[in-house]
């Protein structure tokens, strides 16, 4: 099959479209052939070895597409399926193996490509807002880069707990599109904590910061008392350590930072966040913005793309 590898670490230039064996199918695995692949920040940490992996590897941890082949041991999938995955390595590829475990049914009605843009940024925004918080109507929630990938669906799904929403972004279009996902205001990152408050009052009750190193400290001054600091991400680098201490100083705030794996751990919970997720597609309740689309050998493009802020909503590879 034709494939992205990446067989040393670094910028994107080490995302190298090439041969690449067929990937072995094994019992409790489906094979399936790729139709879109999401291109997600983790892809970029991975590339970079900031978390590391063996060498070589396919990269890209979202896909969907259609059962080519069922390994043993696997009952309910027959060839010919709509499947999506998320948190599986190897969708930046033709063809990718995806255990049982992680397979999701794609619901008829539901474009393979769009399952493919939403799975694992949904039901990260899911565990989030269901989960991390339970986001109930009347909270205050602050959503950083509210025009990226996750920002978009977060914004949403708040909206539809019944929040008021303040998203932050870096540029005029970025701002329309939070607005036009709901966001009820949109600042820019400079001074934000502060801006936060004169809406607020005494701040929001939970801050999504995806962005680390550069809103981090800013972000534990936009909480309220007792708020919660979910930190999901570092698009702009790692957060330094700090000292638990600052958590009482800014108002017995709560520090998590949390990952899609301990959040979809049992079959039960990962088919509970899916039924949501495309339920509140099939209905119109969400909205995914494709931005772009790359062939699959232009991956190191969408990277380029990705890392440089030039992106809004989702990113997809297509083989
Ligand atoms: N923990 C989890 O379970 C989980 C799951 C999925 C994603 N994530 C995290 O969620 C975050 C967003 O991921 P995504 O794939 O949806 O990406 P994205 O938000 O579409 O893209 C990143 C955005 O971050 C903002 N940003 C601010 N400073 C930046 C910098 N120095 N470099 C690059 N971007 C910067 C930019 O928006 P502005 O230009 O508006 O600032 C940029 O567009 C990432 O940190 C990712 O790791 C975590």
């Amino acid at each position: 099959m034709r494939a992205i590898v990446v067989s040393a670490t670094g910028g994107p230039e080490v995302l190298e479209y090439s041969d690449y064996p067929d990937p072995e199918l094994n019992p409790g695995e489906v094979l399936v052939d790729v139709a879109a692949g999401g291109v997600n920040f983790i892809d970029v940490y991975h590339r970079m070895g900031r978390y590391p992996l063996s060498l070589p590897f396919v990269p890209g941890n979202e896909g969907a597409g259609t059962v080519a082949a069922v390994g043993e041991d696997v009952e309910g999938v027959s060839v010919g399926d709509k499947v999506a995955w998320a948190n599986v390595m190897g969708s930046y590829a033709e063809k990718a193996v995806v255990p049982v475990s992680h397979l999701l049914m794609v619901p008829e009605g539901v474009e393979p490509e769009l399952a493919a843009a939403v799975t694992l940024q949904g039901l990260t925004a899911h565990y989030l807002t269901h989960s991390v918080h339970e986001v109930k109507p009347g909270d205050d929630v602050l959503v950083h880069a509210a025009a990226g990938g996750m920002g978009l669906l977060l914004v949403q799904i708040a909206k539809l707990r019944g929040a008021r929403v303040i998203g932050t972004v870096s540029t005029e279009e970025k701002e329309e599109l939070a607005r036009r996902a709901g966001a009820d205001e949109v600042l820019r990152y400079k001074g934000f904590a502060d801006a936060v408050r004169d809406l607020t009052g005494s701040g929001v009750h939970v801050v999504y910061d995806g962005v680390g190193a550069t809103t981090f400290a800013e972000s534990l001054a936009a909480l309220r008392p007792r708020g919660m600091m979910a930190l999901y991400g570092q698009a702009s680098g790692p957060v330094p350590p700090i000292d638990p201490q600052v958590l009482a100083r800014e108002g017995s705030l709560f520090l998590t930072r949390p990952s899609l794996g301990a959040y979809i751990a049992t079959k039960d919970e990962l088919a509970w966040r899916a039924s949501d997720l495309y339920g509140w597609l099939a209905s119109g309740e969400l909205r995914v913005h494709v931005s772009r689309r790359y062939p699959l050998a232009e991956a190191a493009r969408a990277h380029e793309d990705l890392e440089a802020r030039r992106t809004t909503g989702k990113l997809l590879l297509i083989p």
